[in-house]
């Protein structure tokens, strides 16, 4: 698949197939975050993998769906993610534009997923404190946020905004996000 393919079939998904993700292509996600570029190479990110049917119970509650859908667009009950990357900083580590890594890092996931033929929503909505104690996090760390996953049960579609940039469900409940054109975001000196 070309990157560029990627990245326009990519979209936040948010119901799920219950049919587990083989360990190794998890692994090759996070490796893909892994050499991400880094400012100054630090590196600061740190990965935890959540497999585990108990640790994703605990975990699904403290996670903040689709807000412009609500409740719409929380995975409804049968079609949960099968498995969850939380995105970690070594604060020891981190320089203050830490966040520049992690999304760099968390794109290269993302776009991997999609290779993989794997859904994913990117969720910053997050109880962190309960995700700390649930997965018994260090205190060296900060929990900045979680990664869904699992093969997708629905597909949203993209459409150019109109007149708002909130995502809507459709009577058939699909979702569609709206992305502002080229023409608004994109200026040309020639
Ligand atoms: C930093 C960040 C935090 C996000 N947090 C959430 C979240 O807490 N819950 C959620 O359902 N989606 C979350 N999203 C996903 C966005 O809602 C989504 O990217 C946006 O609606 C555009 O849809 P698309 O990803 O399909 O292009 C987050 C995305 C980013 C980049």
């Amino acid at each position: 698949m070309q990157v560029i393919e990627a990245i326009r079939k990519r979209r936040s998904i948010r119901r799920f197939e219950q049919k587990p993700i083989p360990l190794e292509t998890l692994k090759k996600l996070v490796d893909a975050a892994r050499v991400a570029p880094s400012a100054a190479n630090l590196q600061p990110l740190h990965y935890i993998l959540v497999v585990n049917a108990d640790l994703r119970e605990k975990i699904f509650p403290t996670l903040t769906w689709a807000g412009y859908v609500a409740p719409k667009g929380t995975p409804p009950p049968g079609e949960e993610p099968v498995a969850y990357v939380i995105i970690l900083i070594n604060k020891d580590v981190a320089r203050e534009d830490y966040q520049l890594d992690a999304g760099a890092a968390i794109e290269n996931l993302l776009l991997t997923a999609v290779e993989e033929g794997i859904g994913s929503c990117w969720l910053g909505a997050i109880d962190r404190h309960t995700i700390r104690e649930i997965l018994d996090v260090s205190e060296l760390f900060e929990i900045e946020s979680v990664i869904a996953l699992g093969y997708p049960s629905e597909e949203p579609v993209v459409e150019t905004m109109k007149d708002s940039i909130e995502y809507w469900k459709d009577d058939s409940d699909r979702l569609h996000v709206p992305k502002r054109s080229l023409e608004e975001v994109l200026e040309i000196k020639e």
